[in-house]
């Protein structure tokens, strides 16, 4: 019986070029309902701004994922991770959330930080990545239907060890 190669994930920077890319897997993983998603507009935005950076996840060469984040002298802060559905439960959120780790550390922050809303899943994945609990904004997402939704802010204290990290990326 032969056995099949384990899938390759890589990471790559990305920029306002892979606005497609991105979009796809926004819209494949963020549900309407929570009102998480940015815009097109949005996500073009910030990508000029100072200190901003995206990574892109690819498994066997196919898009698997991105990571937005921003860094401002010590601090660092993760503003999007996404993964779309047929790609999850298999490392990528994890390995791209540490590559971010890494970069930030690179780029001299001490601190990564998020905001998070109350009662995603994807709180599991930052309480094993370290992330503690540090604050909530109440009623910070709005969903389509008008429902709001508390935003949970997220900590993380970067060490040497996610300097590593930032090596995945290529
Ligand atoms: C959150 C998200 C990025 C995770 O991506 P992923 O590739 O599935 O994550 P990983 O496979 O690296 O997960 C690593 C670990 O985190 C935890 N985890 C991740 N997703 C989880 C979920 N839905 N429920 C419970 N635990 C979860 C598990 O411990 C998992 O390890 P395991 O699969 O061995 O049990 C993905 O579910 C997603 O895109 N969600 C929608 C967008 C979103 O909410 N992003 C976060 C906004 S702050």
């Amino acid at each position: 019986m032969s056995t099949l190669p384990a899938p390759a994930l890589a990471l790559h920077p990305g920029d306002a070029t892979d606005l497609d890319e991105v979009m796809a897997t926004m819209e494949a993983a963020f549900a309407p309902s929570f009102g998480e998603a940015w815009t097109r507009s949005q996500c073009a935005g910030i990508l000029h701004l100072p200190g901003v950076w995206l990574l892109l996840a690819r498994v066997d060469g196919r898009p698997a994922g991105f990571a937005l984040a921003r860094s401002v002298v010590d601090e660092a802060e993760l503003l999007l991770l996404a993964v779309p559905p047929a790609e999850r439960r298999g490392g990528v959120g994890r390995t791209m959330l540490d590559a971010i780790a890494g970069e930030a550390l690179a780029r001299g922050a001490t601190h990564l930080h998020l905001e998070m809303r109350d009662g995603n899943p994807a709180a599991r994945l930052y309480a094993g990545a370290g992330f503690c609990e540090v604050g909530r904004r109440p009623r910070y997402y709005r969903g389509r239907d008008g429902r709001s939704f508390d935003a949970i802010t997220l900590s993380c204290a970067l060490t040497n060890d996610d300097a590593s990290a930032a090596n995945t990326t290529s």
